[in-house]
């Protein structure tokens, strides 16, 4: 399902809580969501792309560039050490504001976040608090802009991918999710987030 699908969809559930729907049948359109988003993640595998996977697993010591990506992005010691071209540092409330955005970031749709007036967050993974503690500013730029790298079977959206992925929508080729200074504000973001929930 293209990813203009899987917004449709995650809008209607936004819709079902405005509308006070029961929580089960919420529930039941964010999984639909899920695996829409699941359809787009998949990577297309190609020999490159194993071969650059192979080299980051091995070598960390030596930088590899990042294929497939929007903008040439160096990845080294399992992150992107550097800004992402184009972009100035991140801002954190607009990052705040990316993540909390159901039609922009999406990340609530799996997430649960420190973003108290969001109502009905996700469990299909881990609660980002405490997100900024867990990694570093280089690991969260690359965990957002190309997840599949760190987990070929996430499945996060890559959101700074624009090649080897699967049906994706018309309207989205060649087009990443997030631009780069959106991922420099998440990353900033995320970074604030140093306290681990009890
Ligand atoms: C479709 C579900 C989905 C969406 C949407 C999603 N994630 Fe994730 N994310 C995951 C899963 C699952 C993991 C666990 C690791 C894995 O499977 O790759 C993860 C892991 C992470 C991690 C590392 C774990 C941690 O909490 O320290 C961070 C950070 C993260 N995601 C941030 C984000 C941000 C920011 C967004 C939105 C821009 C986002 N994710 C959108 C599913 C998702």
């Amino acid at each position: 399902m293209p990813f203009h699908r899987a917004l449709a969809a995650a809008r209607r559930t936004t819709e079902a809580f405005v509308n006070r729907a029961s929580v089960d049948e919420a529930r039941a359109t964010v999984a639909i969501a899920a695996v829409a988003i699941r359809a787009v993640a998949i990577p297309t595998v190609t020999l490159a792309s194993v071969l650059i996977i192979g080299a980051g697993i091995a070598g960390d010591s030596h930088a590899v560039t990042a294929d497939g990506l929007a903008a040439p992005a160096t990845i080294s010691d399992g992150g992107i050490p550097g800004i992402l071209p184009g972009a100035v540092p991140g801002d954190p409330a607009r990052g705040r504001a990316i993540v909390a955005d159901r039609q922009v970031g999406l990340c609530l749709l799996c997430h649960s976040a420190p973003i108290p007036e969001e109502r009905f967050q996700g469990e299909l993974a881990t609660d980002l608090a405490g997100a900024g503690a867990r990694a570093t500013a280089a690991q969260l730029r690359l965990r957002i802009a190309d997840p599949s790298r760190l987990n070929p079977e996430t499945i996060m959206p890559s959101y700074f991918k624009v090649e080897g992925l699967t049906r994706v929508g018309a309207t989205f080729q060649g087009k990443p999710l997030l631009d780069a200074q959106q991922i420099e504000d998440v990353v900033a973001w995320l970074l604030t987030l140093r306290e681990v929930p009890r």
